[in-house]
Parts: C-alpha cells; sequence; structure tokens
C-alpha cells in the first residue's frame, strides 16, 4: 500500500466482525454481492473472513477474491501458524492480498485466556508477523484488547511487530470500554514512543458497548491513526462496531486534513443491502442511514429548511444517496426503471433473475400504489428464500370483534405436505399455534418486530423475528401486505435456519 499521509484508509469489516450478529450470516454469493458493492463504495480493505473458523468463511475469502479487483481483500487469524497457512490459501488468487493476525495483550487477556507472561506473548507476536510476511508483504497485527492494555507494553508490542514485518497494527477496543479522550492518548502514546511508527499504518478497531466507537475513532484519527476498521451500518456482534458511513460524513463534514476515497453517494444503498441481506433493521434514528435522519418534524426546523436548507441540515441529503426526490415506482414504471432504482441502491441483477423481480414487482404494485426502495429490495432478496426446505403452501386466518382467531395452513416439508388448523389470541398467535401442530420442536420466539416501510393501509411491512431453540438462536425475515402472511414467513424462515 502507498502511504498517502492525509487519507484515512476504509478497512471495511461488514464481512467478518460485522458478519458476527447471531443469525445475520451471509451465505457465499451474498458476500460477493456486497463486497462487489464495496469496491464501488471505495472502500480499501475488504476483511472478506475467518478461514480457519469455518470452510464458508473459507470459500467466502477465496470467492471475494476472485470477486473484487481494487481494494485489498484481508484474512483474519489468530497468532497461530495453522490459521495463517489457512489464511494464505484462502487469499491465493487475491489481487492484493493482506493477513490480519495478532493475539490478546491486555494482562486478563494474557493471564486468563493464555495462561501466560507478557514476553511470551511478544515472542508469539513477532513469530506470527514473520511466518505471515513469508506469504504476502502486506501483514496486519492486531493486539486484542488493546484498550485495555498498559500503554508501555503496547508500545513495546508494536515497535516489535513493525521491525518484524507488520504494514499495519490494528489498536482495537475490543470491550467498546475507552473513553475518546483515553483511545486518542493510546495512539497518540503510540505515534510518540514507537521507534520507526512511520514504517506502519496506525489503524482503530473500535466497538460500541458503550455507545463511544465512532467517537473513539475519531480521537485515533486526530492522534494520527490512518485506518480505520468500520462496518456499514455499525453492524457486529453486541452493540456492534464504528458506522462506516459516521466516519466518512465526519471527516466530509469537518474541514479536516484529511479525506477518504469513499463515493459518500453510494452510501444509502448500501446501507439498505446491508440491511436487507442480514435482514437487520436500520434504527429510524441512527446517524446518516436512519429514515428519520433527515426528517424535519417541528415546525420551527421545517419552516427554517424551507427558507435555507443549511439553517438546520449539515448534510445534504442527496451527498449521502438519499434522494429527497427519488422516482417513486408504480405499476406503470418500466422494466428499465426498475434497473435503474436497483443499480442505484447496489443490487445489478442479470437479465433472468431481473426480469422475476419485475414479474413480482408489478404483481406487489397492484396490491399497493407507491413502490420504495425498501419494497424493491424485498423483491430483490426474496429469491433467497427458495431453497428451503419448509415452505407454505397456502395460510388462511381469520379474526375480529367477537370471534376467536384461528388459521389454517398448509405446509411442505421437504416435498411432504401437512395440514393443520388452531386458535391463538390473534390470527399470528393461530398460525403459528398451527405450525406448532406440524413442526413440534420446543422453538421460543425471543423478537418479533413489525414495522411498516413507508405508510398508509396498503403498506408492506416487514416482520423480523428472533427464535430460540435449544443451544440455537435464530433469524428470520418477512415480508408482505398482509401482516399475517409476513409474520408467518417470518417464523418458517427461522425454522429453516434450525440445525438438527
Ligand atoms: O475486536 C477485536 O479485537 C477484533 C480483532 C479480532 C481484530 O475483532
Ligand atoms: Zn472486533
Amino acid at each position: 500500500m502507498n502511504m498517502d499521509k492525509n487519507k484515512v484508509y476504509i478497512f471495511d469489516t461488514t464481512l467478518r466482525d460485522g458478519e458476527q450478529v447471531p443469525g445475520c450470516q451471509l451465505n457465499t454469493v451474498e458476500k460477493i454481492q456486497l463486497a462487489k458493492a464495496l469496491e464501488t463504495l471505495g472502500v480499501d480493505v475488504i476483511e472478506a473472513g475467518f478461514p480457519i473458523s469455518s470452510p464458508g468463511d473459507f470459500n467466502s475469502v477465496i470467492e471475494i477474491s476472485k470477486a473484487v479487483t481494487w481494494p485489498t481483500v484481508c484474512a483474519l487469524s489468530r497468532a497461530v501458524e495453522k490459521d495463517i497457512d489457512m489464511a494464505a490459501e484462502a487469499l491465493k488468487y487475491a489481487k492484493h492480498g493482506r493477513i490480519h493476525t495478532g493475539i490478546g495483550t491486555s494482562d486478563s487477556h494474557i493471564q486468563y485466556k493464555f495462561r501466560s507472561n507478557r514476553e511470551e506473548i511478544l515472542e508469539r507476536a513477532v513469530k506470527a508477523v514473520k511466518y505471515a510476511r513469508k506469504y504476502v508483504d502486506d501483514v496486519e497485527f492486531y493486539a486484542e484488547d488493546a484498550g485495555r492494555t498498559d500503554n508501555e507494553y503496547l508500545a513495546r508490542v508494536v515497535e516489535a511487530v513493525i521491525k518484524a514485518g507488520a504494514t499495519v497494527v490494528n489498536i482495537p477496543d475490543t470491550t467498546g470500554y475507552c473513553l475518546p479522550a483515553e483511545y486518542g492518548e493510546k495512539i497518540k502514546y503510540l505515534m510518540e514512543h514507537v521507534d520507526g511508527i512511520d514504517k506502519a499504518i496506525i489503524s482503530t478497531h473500535c466497538h460500541n458497548d458503550l455507545g463511544m466507537a465512532t467517537a473513539n475513532t475519531m480521537a485515533g484519527i486526530l492522534n494520527g491513526a490512518r485506518q480505520v476498521e468500520v462496518t456499514i451500518n455499525g453492524v457486529g456482534e453486541r452493540a456492534g462496531n464504528t458506522a462506516l458511513e459516521e466516519i466518512a460524513m465526519i471527516l466530509k463534514a469537518h474541514k479536516l486534513d484529511v479525506h477518504t476515497d469513499i463515493n459518500t453517494q453510494k452510501i444509502y444503498g448500501l446501507s439498505r443491502m446491508v440491511s436487507s441481506l442480514m435482514n437487520m433493521p436500520v434504527q429510524a434514528n441512527k446517524a446518516i442511514v436512519g429514515k428519520n435522519a433527515f426528517a424535519h418534524s417541528s415546525g420551527i426546523h421545517q419552516d427554517g429548511v424551507l427558507k435555507n436548507a443549511q439553517t438546520y441540515e449539515i448534510i445534504d441529503p442527496q451527498e449521502v444517496g438519499v434522494d429527497t426526490n427519488s422516482i417513486v415506482l408504480t405499476a406503470r414504471s418500466g422494466h428499465a426503471a426498475l434497473k435503474f432504482r436497483l443499480e442505484s441502491l447496489g443490487v445489478n441483477l442479470d437479465e433472468e433473475t431481473l426480469n422475476k423481480v419485475y414479474q413480482e414487482f408489478l404483481k406487489l404494485a397492484d396490491k399497493k400504489k407507491e413502490i420504495h426502495d425498501d419494497d424493491i429490495l424485498m423483491l430483490a432478496g426474496a429469491d433467497r428464500a427458495k431453497d428451503n426446505h419448509i415452505k407454505v403452501d397456502w395460510l388462511q386466518a381469520s379474526s375480529g370483534i367477537g370471534m376467536k382467531p384461528v388459521a389454517s395452513i398448509g405446509v411442505d416439508i421437504s416435498g411432504e405436505k401437512f395440514t393443520a388448523a388452531a386458535t391463538g389470541n390473534g390470527p399470528v398467535d393461530a398460525a403459528i399455534n398451527a405450525i406448532r401442530q406440524i413442526i413440534k420442536k420446543p422453538v421460543t420466539i425471543n423478537e418479533f418486530t413489525i414495522q411498516g416501510v413507508t405508510k398508509g393501509s396498503d403498506d408492506t411491512c416487514k416482520v423480523h423475528m428472533q427464535v430460540g431453540s435449544g443451544h440455537q438462536i435464530c433469524y428470520g425475515f418477512g415480508s408482505d401486505t398482509d401482516i399475517v402472511t409476513a409474520s408467518i414467513e417470518a417464523y418458517v424462515d427461522c425454522l429453516n435456519k434450525i440445525r438438527g
């Protein structure tokens, strides 16, 4: 990587750290789709997976390496030779490949996780970097739990791994514990105390457990970090990682001396794509990409914005690809209009799939007047359920004032047909009770959210569900203009994901 001192390199880990969200795993085809969209967005590095962790991750790193041209493709490993071997093997088709290896450096990791001591960990770190350098010229080292690592020891580790050949050194706040001033100080300390620091890029990797991931990442940049590890929509386990869109727009909105190469107009499309592929709703008040991020509801604000948008808007929504004047598709919109809208949301479909999506689009347009971005992303993703072994053939539910809700259902399980009927405290409960008579697995519903896409009684609703079965937790998604159908789709989506 040729270092530009005023550039903040964007290392996207949506496909690795982001994808660790329980129930949000993507298949290889979806990962390739996302990787290509990230390339168009202008990210510098795509962390494509942790090859030793599963054959799926190994394959995804291979396929993403083949699919993208410009970004560096990065594979994660522990500071263990067999992990590094696997990472190198998975990267063999990468035009620019990077191995990301590392080890915990905080006293609690050293003492409890490794039952080791500081000197031994330092040696293992150096050995891993040297070993990885045998395979690739670009090796990133992570000092796991650096946020809680003593700065003096951390500086010794950073110096030693740079000497061993690390090109990038990642300082993760793994637990999301640091205060922004503390994290900034840590980066400053390293910049000032590590011999040879100019030979490597210092990277931030902040988690959002206390809601400080973006603030900590900014503190890192302001003190000399020149790579940031981020995810779209801030997805990631627990409270998630630093959100790519927030850092890109902070750097754009503030006149700092640094820039990114992010094509910010692609942000909104990527955000919708990740939300749709991972079945993870974006909270309405999420900065930059939330539904309400640019919606002024108070009278005073609306009046100001109408007079001059700058009164209350620090970012023009169009800069992030939110087109407030975007054409809403209707039943009269043609194939080309649908293709154009999908492409502007980052979805490029082959002609055959596009034709199928167009037919579904026409059916939906018959049911509701206006088709919005979320509707067409759902239609584009509907095909993902086609290989499910449990499918709903038909469903009938009735409910109303003064009557007991009742539902009957026909289900196809790997080609075998079953029917059942049940009552419940509402039509959704009745339909789920009916399925429970057919599929007797003990399944508990832990989370059940119903969201409208836009407005109006003819709106499409999106249902997100999380179920538990034994030790497994699965997420499911459904969407339809019929609330019972969408709920049952989500429930069946969960059932299809339960193993065993
Ligand atoms: O949060 C963390 O420490 C990580 C490392 C594996 C880079 O994700
Ligand atoms: Zn992490």
